[in-house]
């Protein structure tokens, strides 16, 4: 790791970098946070707003307004700065100006010196990780999408929610895209180790409505950005705090399994793609990807999200 005082340069400090930067403080994670944005008085802004806030921080830290040279010292850069999804627009849709975008952005911290670890944010996440290992040349194990940490949290509450059972008692994967080819995991999901489509018997529901409202429920997850944006103009909490988790696995070397957006070079079958699949995290970045029995089904859909990524993909080998 570049530096012994855990430093996180943030890039971008619109609502996403903004409210992953409280939850850095928050919860007593880095202990230098830097702020990069186009907008310089914005990410000035925030870094004193923050800053002011210490006092009541579980832990130290310096968080400031920075430039790229304070890449150099930095384990962890975060991009977040793009343009995002209107009412109704899917991630996919802003890829053409986002890869424009990080193509610039990925140059200045090279020259700044990095040689990190990457958190991608930015939206479509999946193919801007691929962007990001492309540009960087980094190796593809310190380049990690947020992917569908957050849609897996999304599933894990409204299970916890449908039965009434704490979330961290509920083990379930959303896997592939983030985004509208993303699937969840039955086959393998569980609650206190009794498999997920068994658990009907505790619904108290038939079967039939049973797998209804599991079926509902991945409908939630998968639309949530979309319901969230039509409210209140875009989602940022939930994502910031995902971030924090796997900023938090990475400085702690956690080895923690989060569902991000990894590099697959033969697992589950595909190759040359970033997309949203169990892996362990630790101060080495991706220490392995988890490789799920898929169903047959499960397996279908995840190829269709894989190659649904590889289109867009193109975009960045232009
Ligand atoms: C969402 C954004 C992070 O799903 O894509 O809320």
């Amino acid at each position: 790791m570049a530096n012994s005082n855990r430093r996180i340069v943030i890039i971008g400090t619109g609502f996403v970098g903004a409210s992953y930067a409280f939850s850095l403080v928050n919860q007593g994670i880095g202990e230098e946070i830097v702020l990069i944005d186009v907008n310089e008085d914005k990410a000035e802004g925030e870094a004193m707003d923050l800053s002011h806030g210490l006092a009541f921080s579980p832990s130290p830290a310096r968080i400031w307004y920075g430039s790229y040279q304070d890449c150099k010292q930095a384990d962890i850069v975060v991009i977040t700065a793009g343009a995002n999804q209107a009412p109704g627009e899917s991630r996919l849709h802003l890829v053409e100006r986002n890869t424009t975008i990080f193509k610039g952005i990925v140059e200045n911290v090279k020259n700044g010196g990095f040689n990190g670890i990457f958190i991608v944010a930015t939206n479509p996440v999946d193919v801007l990780t691929y962007a990001t290992w492309k540009f960087s040349g980094l190796p593809s194990e310190r380049i990690i999408g947020s992917g569908t940490i957050l849609d897996t949290a999304r599933l894990r509450f409204l299970l916890s929610d449908y039965f009434q059972i704490d979330t961290r008692n509920v083990h379930a994967y959303i896997i592939g895209e983030h985004g509208d080819s993303e699937l969840p995991v039955w086959s393998h999901a569980n609650i206190g180790s009794i498999p997920i489509l068994n658990m009907f018997t505790v619904s108290e529901e038939d079967e039939d409505t049973f797998k209804q409202d599991l079926d509902d429920i991945f409908v939630q997850v998968r639309d949530a950005a979309y319901d969230i944006i039509k409210r209140k103009n875009a989602t940022y909490y939930g994502i910031a705090m995902g971030l924090a988790r796997l900023t938090k696995a990475i400085l702690y070397n956690q080895n923690s399994i989060l569902t991000v957006s990894a590099y697959l070079e033969g697992k589950y079958n595909h190759n040359d793609v970033f997309i949203g699949v169990p892996a362990i995290i630790g101060r080495t970045g991706i220490k392995n990807v988890m490789e799920i029995q898929l169903n047959e089904s499960e397996k279908k859909k995840f190829a269709s999200s894989v190659e649904l990524i590889k289109s867009f993909n193109q975009t960045v080998n232009k």
